[in-house]
């Protein structure tokens, strides 16, 4: 059982002793080292309940608490805290199980379908870095829930359907004798070309708009164009994906356009259990829970006036099927902040109309924006969006510089290679080592430094490690772990903690918990090997050290690796 688990239960159990059934131990990781190793803040709360004193409550539920073999110090602290202090006994053998456990001491497989939505671009342009962050801390979330046993279904919600497609397979057409394929290799250019011919001649705008009929009514040759221009926008978002390692395939892409038959049922739907009301001609749901200022209901639109759907009802299809087709317990929706009204309208009215069941957990990811260094979101000098691909390109060649500047004499194959790996990380981890609901700052110098909570830090800690074991010779997997200086109390607890960590990182949807994790593990693991020699140690000590090294070896890279990022053996 994971540490947190054990001791919330143990001190449940003296809590309901001293009479206090309902109350919360409240188990935290102790706040400062001269606190021991976790705190349990929950008995002045009890004591309040109770009416009593909260120390002399503590000294009753110290009196009682069993935790014979776990802590050997328990002390009172302030007005009624408990500090405690795990036991080294306890600590090496818990690490010893965890280490010999495939998933890390996770525990028993859990067991619900998690369905996470992500990524998701607008096909119709190239992506930009507004993608980052939804691809990123999306595909962090994939993995780290399907570590944890979940079963997990990625679903890439692109937008391959709308009126922008009626002037892009308008414009094709036009262009068809010249090389389409060439020109659609930036479509970027080729969305503007059609923009800039859409907005001067009103012709083409005309014929734009009779393409979207045309598409929507399934006419064969606009079909065609369209899902020639969907396969080319798919490739550029794949070599997007690959560069930057993430899980999702072809296979993940489930986009706005396979809901289209449905939404004529979902209005149907809708209108049957009397949540439709007509207003200004558009089909719309009513919401009491949202009101704005003057106490007016808002409006959530299903259908505009003359019989166009929406981006909300084509989500509404989509909650539907996640439950009813795709059986999801909880549903993710990684997606930017400013949405956030439309997805908690989203939520009510799928709930209301029983699309999906009150134990269906719903929930939007949302994350903050990515800020320029001029503190406006992140453009280029011209004021356009960056292109994904140009970003992470950059990212490369910025970490080659620096790896090359570090290792003159290295072969640049394998400069190149530790460039990849160093580059994409650093923009991958300082995005998900904010908190998500935060705007941060891009900023290159800071991402790619080797010193504080980076990238480029914990990568070389762990191949620091992985050097140890290059000189160790061989090493015994199963060395009895034995503590003795603080410093190895302290890389121990850290280690144990691993799954309890990843809870919080699930439950909280938050990889940010992971990355601080793993930064506290990074500096204990140098503390420890500062203070404790370990080539040079002889003997059982040696091989205790060995086999701390090496779990906190392993526990790096599994980390990393649910955050999607790649670890070196040398750099
Ligand atoms: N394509 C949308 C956009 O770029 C994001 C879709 C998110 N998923 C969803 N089910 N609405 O803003």
């Amino acid at each position: 059982m994971a540490v947190y688990q054990l001791l919330t239960s143990r001190f449940a159990a003296a809590l309901a002793q001293v009479g206090a059934p309902d109350a919360s131990p409240n188990i935290q990781v102790a706040s400062k080292p001269e606190f021991g190793d976790y705190q349990a803040n929950g008995i002045m709360g009890a004591a309040k309940a109770l009416k009593t004193n909260p120390r002399a409550l503590a000294e009753q539920v110290l009196a009682c608490v069993d935790l014979a073999g776990i802590a050997d110090k328990l002390e009172i602290a302030g007005p009624g805290f408990i500090n405690i202090t795990l036991s080294n006994e306890f600590l090496a053998q818990t690490l010893s199980s965890q280490q010999a456990d495939a998933r890390l001491g996770t525990g028993a497989a859990q067991t619900e379908t998690v369905v996470i939505d992500y990524s998701s671009p607008n096909l119709a342009k190239e992506m930009h870095v507004g993608h980052l962050r939804s691809s990123i801390i999306g595909d962090s979330l994939t993995r780290i829930y399907s570590y944890l046993g979940h079963k997990v279904i990625r679903q890439n919600h692109v937008g391959d359907w709308g009126t922008q497609f009626g002037m892009l397979t308008a414009y094709m057409l036009e262009n068809e004798n010249q090389d389409n394929e060439l020109a659609l290799g930036d479509l970027e250019s080729f969305y503007r070309a059609a923009k800039v011919r859409f907005d001067a001649d009103p012709a083409f705008a005309d014929l734009s708009r009779e393409y979207v009929v045309k598409l929507q009514s399934g006419d064969a040759q606009v079909r065609e164009l369209w899902q020639r221009f969907l396969n080319i926008s798919m490739q550029h978002c794949e070599d997007v994906y690959q560069k930057l390692g993430l899980l999702l395939t072809r296979a993940d892409v489930k986009g706005e356009s396979s809901y289209n038959d449905d939404l004529p049922v979902v209005i149907n739907d809708l209108r049957a259990q009397g949540l439709l009301v007509e207003s200004q001609g558009a089909q719309v749901v009513f919401l009491d829970e949202f009101r704005n200022k003057d106490g007016d209901a808002a409006a959530f639109i299903v259908q505009k006036q003359g019989g166009g759907f929406l981006y909300s009802t084509s989500d509404l299809a989509t909650a539907r099927y996640r439950t009813g087709v795709l059986g999801a317990s909880r549903i993710l929706y990684v997606v930017d902040a400013r949405q956030g009204l439309h997805f908690q309208q989203l939520f009510t009215v799928a709930r209301k109309a029983g699309f999906v069941p009150a134990d269906t957990h719903l929930e939007h990811v949302a994350f903050g924006t990515m800020m320029g260094d001029d503190g406006k979101p992140f453009k280029t000098r011209s004021g356009e969006l960056i292109k994904l691909v140009d970003l992470l390109t950059e990212a490369e060649s910025r970490a080659f510089d620096l790896v090359s500047s570090k290792n003159p004499t290295m072969d640049e194959a394998t400069r190149k290679h530790i460039a990849h790996a160093v580059g994409i990380a650093a923009v991958k981890y300082s995005d998900l080592s904010k908190h998500r609901t935060s705007d941060y700052v891009f900023d290159w110098n800071s991402m790619l430094s080797f010193e504080g909570n980076t990238a480029p830090y914990l990568q070389y800690a762990y191949t620091r490690i992985a050097s140890i074991f290059r000189q160790a010779g061989t090493v015994d997997a199963n060395a009895k772990i034995d503590l003795i200086e603080p410093a190895e109390h302290a890389l121990a607890l850290t280690l144990v903690q691993f799954p309890d960590i990843l809870q919080q990182a699930a439950s909280d949807t938050c990889p940010h918990v992971l990355c601080s994790y793993l930064y506290t593990l990074a500096t204990r693991f140098s503390r420890f090997y500062d203070a404790c020699p370990v080539l040079k140690a002889e003997g059982e000590i040696r091989s205790s050290r060995l086999a701390l090294c090496q779990a906190a070896a392993k526990t790096m890279q599994t980390g990393l690796d649910l955050l999607g990022i790649e670890v070196l053996q040398e750099m």
